[in-house]
């Protein structure tokens, strides 16, 4: 089989997920996709927290160059995190000639429209799946089933963390602090969490999903935005007596008036679809001219689940990559998965 490299940037609760599933998964994927993979290299900021795995044959570098360097590196996973360092090293990767899959939903809100031109520019893939709603595959749907529609509307539950803590909130009775806590303790929360409480990661998320559903470019001024740091038991229990649920959603809406956009609280009926969606789940209500309603529902954080996108960003990837070496008529470069052109 032909052996395909990859490099990972990160080795935290999503890479050290993907390191699994490309180790352990490795004879079921090479038999099912007739390609085998190596990971090769994995960048860590910190070696000394690495010490066991790296007794353990686990290829750990502390040194980009080594991945950006080496040419036989086809594709390199950014999941790391933070905005700025991941811009710098998915460009440098893509100019490398090198396929790259993210995790990142800062890097692609702030910086998507440039990352997108710079792949287009040397012809090279750039793969999001896992940036928004860890496990769902929203962004295939997004670009691949529903591209022929016209989205109304897609409204989510988009932030596992504050997710997960509404549900114990609400339902095992914990508090605000106790919740926040056991979220990072899971590996749901981002490494400064205040992004996830205030509302920022969903809408972050909102902003990858606008592009890619409507065409539209925002940017987080352009649209109001909060989080679930001033809920109390008390809210739950005033919603609960009324018939509803408090959720956090990220909304936007194409209305004959205009289009629409907001990250909030939301009071929602307890027997409507997005109330079932508890602990880490995400839960997305997607809106088309022609599909109708419909509602995709999984994990939308964790190492698996998140991983488990990635992965499937790399075996998409690598089936280009053989197929162009066998000549095939598929596309290098995919068409269906890019950054939507239109808006503004
Ligand atoms: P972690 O904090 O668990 O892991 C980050 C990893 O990246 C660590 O191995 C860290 O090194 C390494 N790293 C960070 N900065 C640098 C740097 N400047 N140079 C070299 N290595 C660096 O993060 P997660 O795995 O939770 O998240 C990774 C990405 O995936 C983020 O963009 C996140 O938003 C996204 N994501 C996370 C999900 C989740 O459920 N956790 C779900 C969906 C997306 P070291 O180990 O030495 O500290
Ligand atoms: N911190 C994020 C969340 C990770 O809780 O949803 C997944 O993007």
């Amino acid at each position: 089989e032909p052996t395909i490299k990859v490099a990972l940037l990160g080795f935290g609760t999503v890479g050290s997920g993907v390191y699994q599933m490309l180790t352990e998964n490795k004879s079921k994927i090479t038999q099912k996709k007739q390609v085998d993979f190596e990971i090769c290299k994995i960048l860590v900021g910190n070696r000394t927290k690495h010490q066991a795995a790296i007794e353990k044959g686990v290829p750990i570098t502390t040194d980009f160059s080594e991945i950006l360097n080496d040419p036989t590196i086809q594709i390199v996973v950014e999941v790391m995190g933070s905005a700025e360092t991941a811009r710098e090293y998915i460009i440098h990767s893509l100019e490398a000639g090198k396929h790259v899959v993210t995790a990142n939903k800062d890097a692609l809100a702030l910086y998507g429209d440039e990352l997108t031109r710079v792949a287009k520019e040397n012809n090279k893939n750039l793969f999001f799946e896992a940036s928004v709603a860890g496990g769902i595959p929203i962004i295939r749907a997004l670009t691949d089933s529903f591209i022929a529609d016209s989205i109304q509307e897609v409204s989510g539950i988009i932030n596992g963390t504050t997710n997960f803590i509404i549900s114990r909130m609400s339902e095992e009775g914990e508090s605000y602090e106790q919740a926040l806590a056991l979220a990072q303790e899971k590996g749901f929360a981002e490494a400064d969490p205040t992004g996830d409480v205030e509302g920022l990661d969903a809408a972050r998320k909102l902003i990858i999903l606008v592009k890619l559903a409507f065409g539209y470019r925002m940017k987080l001024d352009d649209f109001p935005v909060s989080g679930i740091t001033q809920l109390k038991q008390h809210d739950f229990d005033a919603a609960k007596h009324y018939g509803f649920t408090l959720k956090l959603i990220g909304s936007a809406k194409q209305l004959e008036e205009g289009f629409t956009a907001r990250v909030g609280m939301y009071l929602v009926p307890l027997a409507h679809p997005l109330a079932m969606v508890k602990n880490e789940y995400n839960g997305v209500f997607v809106k088309g001219e022609a599909i109708g309603e419909t509602m995709f529902y999984g994990p939308g954080a964790g190492s698996l689940p998140t991983a488990n996108s990635v992965v499937a960003d790399i075996l998409a990837i690598s089936d280009r990559i053989k197929w162009q070496q066998t000549e095939s008529f598929l596309p290098l470069v995919s068409n269906d998965y890019s950054w939507h052109q239109a808006g503004t």
